[in-house]
């Protein structure tokens, strides 16, 4: 597809291409700027790359996704209000520069079959695959943590979004067939095999995440006060990762319920991620889905970022025959469920939440079955 798409546009086939795949996250959530812990795994949906060296100092950019075309000199990289979608790989080009690397004008043709806005990170796809490429076409070589902190850098400093290090992490090094578990703290992962026996189920409730941007912002302002006030009882810590819940409930009377409640997120979820991680190694999955439903009941009540649709899903989801486990997945207010179901179970599943979503809210949801798959350093 990537091919056509370029040889349409520019005329001639690309020298070079690279992919990118979105993520889910199983568990660990609005746990990594808080230097905790997560269990993402690359999803088989990606973003594709082809590209062609030109002569001059320009690139010319074509989204596949958006039907739209942008120009710009390498010279001066500017972000792009008015192309939202070309500012991805405009900072992540940006700082490759920065970082003392030569680079020529380039022909770019980019998109993919990410669903956009439903938290599956095809933001993250973008950059990731973003350096993929400019590695590819211009013979850079970078480590896999310097591709990872490029990437998380293009969205927090030129897009502007203060997210944390999980997405790239997984879209760059995530493996088929198994979750990635991430300290981000010390950036120490290992690959978690993923059971045959059950299926990964993506429900998208048709529900764009417009409150996440700001919501987000706000959560960790949260945690960074929940920290500073820890300090005033002389709980000395940097995250909220060195916690535990016997800490934080010595220490709770220095925090406002507010904060309470937002720490109490964040110091649980890492210990479910934890024992998630022991579960899912040991193949027991029960325990596996019993966690993300105590994940999702942390998200809704204590850092409030679901919302009334994917409690739905979550509540729909759970009364099915067959699901061990179901929560919402990214940031919130909108977007994804994430479920564990059965294997034999996954086909009706669908139908049944599809159906039971639309006669509850009057959106129609989308249901995926996914498959764990390569990062875009990993395999091919
Ligand atoms: C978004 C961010 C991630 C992470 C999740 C919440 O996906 O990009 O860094 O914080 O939200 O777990």
């Amino acid at each position: 597809m990537i091919k056509e798409a370029f040889q349409k546009t520019f005329g001639t086939e690309p020298d070079v291409t690279a992919r990118a795949p979105g993520r889910v996250n199983l568990i660990g959530e609005h746990t990594d700027y808080n230097d905790g812990f997560v269990l993402p795994a690359a999803i088989d949906r990606s973003i594709d790359f082809g590209a062609r060296r030109r002569k001059d100092n320009v690139v010319h950019v074509y989204s596949i996704d958006f039907e739209d075309q942008a120009e710009f000199s390498l010279d001066a990289i500017e972000k792009d209000n008015d192309r939202p979608w070309s500012n991805y790989l405009r900072g992540v080009l940006k700082f490759l520069q920065q970082d003392g690397h030569r680079l020529t004008g380039f022909d770019v043709a980019f998109g993919g079959n990410v669903p956009r806005e439903a938290g599956l990170s095809s933001s993250a796809a973008v950059e990731v695959g973003a350096v993929a490429l400019a590695m590819n076409l211009f013979n850079i070589e970078l480590g896999p943590l310097e591709v990872v902190r490029l990437a998380r850098r293009a969205e927090n400093e030129f897009v502007n979004v203060p997210c944390g290090i999980m997405d790239q992490f997984v879209c760059a090094l995530g493996k088929r067939d198994h979750a990635l578990f991430l300290d981000c703290r010390d950036l120490t992962y290992r690959h978690v095999p993923l059971s045959g026996r059950v299926k990964i189920v993506v429900c998208y409730s048709g529900v764009h995440r417009a409150l996440t941007a700001s919501e987000y912002e706000i959560r960790l302002q949260q945690c960074r006060q929940a920290v500073a006030q820890l300090g005033t009882t002389g709980l000395a810590v940097k995250s909220l990762r060195e916690i535990d819940l016997t800490d934080l409930e010595v220490a709770s009377h220095s925090l406002s319920e507010i904060l309470l409640k937002r720490a109490r997120h964040v110091v649980s979820e890492n210990d479910r991620v934890l024992k998630a991680v022991k579960n899912l190694e040991k193949g027991d999955l029960d325990s596996f889905g019993r966690l993300m439903i105590a994940s999702h009941e942390s998200l809704r009540d204590d850092y409030e970022v679901s919302c009334k649709e994917l409690d739905v899903l979550v509540e729909l989801a759970l009364k099915q025959p067959g699901v061990l486990g179901a929560r919402m997945t990214g940031a919130g207010f909108g977007g994804c469920t994430v479920n564990l179901v059965l294997a034999d179970a996954a086909g009706p599943f669908a139908e049944v939440v599809k159906e039971g979503y639309s006669k509850a809210t009057g959106l129609n949801a989308e249901v995926y079955v996914r498959k764990a798959s390569d990062g875009a350093l990993v395999g091919a």
